[in-house]
């Protein structure tokens, strides 16, 4: 058995789409559109200033990529602006979470989240999940100021947890992130919830899985 698992945080614990869902009858006919390219230009910030040397927080590059979708969707209502930052604080977490963090917790194993977000984000949406009693840390991309998937943020976990990163499950439905873990030399999982195609075949997850639910029998 593995002695850590370490949880992507968005996209992976938290639905980063729950926040238009709040709001998708006001939000209208283009939400689900507006959604995808609040999360696509959120990433692609994160990974353009840290190859060009910059660092701006995961807070303000949400709210930079919201203004990015209000730009491109003129028919969105920009009064929902405040509303839709405020619902990203407390993403849902998906129903398969709690099952699959308090199972590899009762095997014994140390869990722990690693996350663009600002370690504010992240504790304010792991007290709405109320799972602070499941981790035993929280690592957050603010230490070093660089974006996944830089070496120096896998490294946070395992100079965080005193471990080896092959004796570390690293989970994330990310195919890039999993790509980044799979280089640092983590064992990742791969929830894969959508079927989307795979990628980066240089660096291949062990296990791909339809979701948390069957993280349990995939274990290591
Ligand atoms: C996270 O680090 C990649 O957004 C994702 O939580």
């Amino acid at each position: 058995m593995l002695s850590a698992y370490v949880f992507d945080a968005y996209g992976t614990l938290f639905d980063v789409h729950a926040a238009i869902d709040r709001h998708r009858t006001a939000v209208g006919a283009d939400a689900q559109r507006f959604s995808e390219l609040w999360r696509t230009k959120q990433l692609e910030y994160s990974w353009t200033l840290t190859l060009a040397g910059h660092y701006v927080d995961f807070s303000k590059l949400t709210e930079r990529a919201l203004d990015f979708a209000f730009a491109r969707f003129p028919s969105v209502d920009r009064g929902l602006r405040a509303k839709l930052l405020e619902a990203y604080l407390t993403l849902d977490a998906f129903p398969d979470v709690h099952t699959a963090l308090t199972g590899l917790k009762s095997r014994g194993a140390r869990l722990a989240i690693l996350s663009n977000g600002t370690p504010a984000m992240l504790g304010s949406a792991i007290e709405a999940a109320a799972m602070q009693g499941l981790l035993d840390g929280v690592f957050s991309v603010d230490a070093v100021r660089r974006y996944k998937p830089r070496r120096e943020v896998y490294a946070l976990v395992t100079e965080g947890l005193g471990i080896e990163p092959s004796d570390t499950g690293f989970v994330s439905s990310n195919r890039w992130d999993v790509m980044g873990a799979v280089s640092f030399g983590f064992k990742a999982f791969w929830i894969n919830r959508s079927g989307a195609p795979n990628e980066y075949p240089d660096q291949g997850p062990e296990r791909e899985i339809p979701g948390l639910g069957e993280l349990l029998q995939a274990a290591l």
